[in-house]
């Protein structure tokens, strides 16, 4: 089982309660109230859930050594405590994005669009995971999943950088965008164990 494919599972329960659900571009998710996530390996089957997300993280495609270094001296560990503020934004882009070469798309997400330019510079710190779902099979509804977590007095600097990057050239291949905010409740954060025997 692999250990780098992560399903999210909206529906009742979960250790993240949802706050807003938006539909930024295409088609909404149908509604949940809580948000969990599951590494393959214990991955559930749950007829109970509103809609299950998986993707897979993988190779980098557009990081050059120079930015590799200094991502990683900046961002922040995922699963930190006192990080209780996190988004799901699941992002499909469209056809015209996959049918360019890979220099092409290169060039419109660093020359044209400086998207980790931008994300170094608002929020250097952010602790973040990327998956891809388009290798996964044929029938994913999103093409990438991406999950930031954040503690509450940094909510508008992550607001303003996810702004700015709706403003980006690469933005504009996105077609159907869906923007989850939650909020980790101390009760689910208390005993994970314990939490874990119980939804799972
Ligand atoms: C500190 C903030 C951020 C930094 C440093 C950052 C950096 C990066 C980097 C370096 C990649 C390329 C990974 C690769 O080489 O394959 C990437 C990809 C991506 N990022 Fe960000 N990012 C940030 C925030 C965000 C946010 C807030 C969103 C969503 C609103 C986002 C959405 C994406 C997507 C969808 C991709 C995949 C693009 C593709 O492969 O076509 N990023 N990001």
């Amino acid at each position: 089982m692999s250990t780098r494919l992560f399903s999210f599972r909206g529906g009742d329960t979960g250790r993240w309660r949802v706050t807003d659900m938006a539909a930024r571009a295409g088609a909404p998710l149908p509604a949940a109230s809580r948000l969990d996530i599951a590494t393959s390996a214990e991955t559930p089957s749950d007829p109970q859930a509103s809609w299950v997300l998986r993707g897979i993280t993988s190779n980098e495609r557009y990081v050059e050594r120079g930015e590799r270094t200094e991502i990683v001296a900046q961002q922040l560990e995922l699963g930190r405590p006192e990080t209780t503020r996190a988004a799901l934004i699941a992002i499909r882009k469209n056809d015209a994005w996959w049918a360019l070469t890979q220099d092409e798309r290169l060039n419109i997400f660093k020359a044209q669009s400086h998207h980790t330019r931008i994300g170094m510079q608002h929020f250097p710190t952010l602790a973040r995971r990327l998956h891809h779902c388009r290798d996964l099979s044929d029938h994913e509804p999103f093409d990438f999943l991406t999950w930031f977590e954040y503690t509450p007095d940094q909510e508008d600097t992550f607001n303003r950088l996810v702004a700015g990057l709706r403003a980006i050239e690469e933005w504009k291949y996105v077609e159907r965008e869906v923007d989850i905010r939650l909020v980790r409740d101390e009760a689910y954060s208390l005993d994970d164990a314990a939490l874990r025997s119980q939804i799972l």
